[in-house]
């Protein structure tokens, strides 16, 4: 069958401003991927079509778009999962700067992210084999620790579309995975950045975050964890 993608074209090198491009697509059946859609695009019709991919099976993160105004992992969307009766609408994330085409700018996302120091800090003298966590402590990472940096949930977020210096979920998410983790000894500098007006108090618990997100990870539910974990340090 054929599918019309209807993709977000920019180079700033060329062009003044963002514009839509329309490609008539073959598609086998509706379990074709958005991602094969648009190698397709590139392969076949327009080598100069931009957009980031590496592992194609939602591991990497580096295939974050919009599609139908939802953002999503290209390669962990299939036809049949969006409106494909009508032109599938492929934009960037958004509220994010554009290099080319679908490809945005991720510096301030990781600049937010290394913000809460994303690895474990423990120095105490390490014992004789691994510091030990147990099964129920670990259990509670689990969840968090799924996250692949895809930035779904930080560019659907009203508060970061509104204040650019929000540190965004993302960033809270990670917060959450150290501070939580019990062989970690640095939660309160991590609870220091997080406890700021463009921190995580900018957070309204409006899910946009949780329904972006391709793991399926409950963003508001960890956000709140810190909350009240930053409350009981007031206490
Ligand atoms: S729950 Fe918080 S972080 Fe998630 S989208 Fe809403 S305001 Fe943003
Ligand atoms: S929490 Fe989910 S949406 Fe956000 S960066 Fe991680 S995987 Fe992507
Ligand atoms: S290409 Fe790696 S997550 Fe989609």
């Amino acid at each position: 069958m054929k599918v019309t993608l209807r993709i977000q074209r920019y180079n700033p090198e060329r062009d003044t401003e963002p514009y839509y491009q329309e490609f008539i697509v073959e598609a086998g059946d509706d379990k074709e991927r958005i991602l094969d859609l648009l190698h397709q695009v590139k392969w076949k019709y327009d080598g100069t079509l931009t957009f980031r991919r590496s592992c194609a099976h939602g591991v990497c993160g580096s295939d974050g778009i919009r599609i139908n105004g939802r953002n999503r992992l290209a390669c962990s969307t299939l036809l049949r999962d969006v409106n494909y009766k009508k032109p599938i609408v492929i934009e960037p994330l958004p509220s994010i700067p554009i290099v080319k085409d679908l490809i945005v700018d991720m510096s301030d996302f990781y600049k937010k992210y290394e913000a809460v120091k994303p690895y474990l800090v423990n120095n105490s003298p390490p014992p004789e084999h691994e510091r030990y966590q147990t099964n129920e402590d670990a259990e509670k990472l689990f969840e968090s620790a799924k996250c692949i940096l895809c930035a779904c949930c930080t560019t659907s977020c009203p508060s970061s579309w509104s204040d650019e210096n929000y540190i965004g979920p993302a960033a809270l998410l990670k917060a959450y995975r150290f501070v939580f983790d019990t062989r970690d000894e640095a939660g309160d500098e991590r609870l220091d950045v997080v406890d700021t007006p463009d921190g995580i108090w900018r957070c309204h618990t409006i899910f946009n975050c949780v329904e972006a997100c391709p793991k399926e990870i409950n963003l508001t539910w960890h956000i709140s964890q810190l909350k009240k974990r930053l409350a009981e340090r007031e206490m």
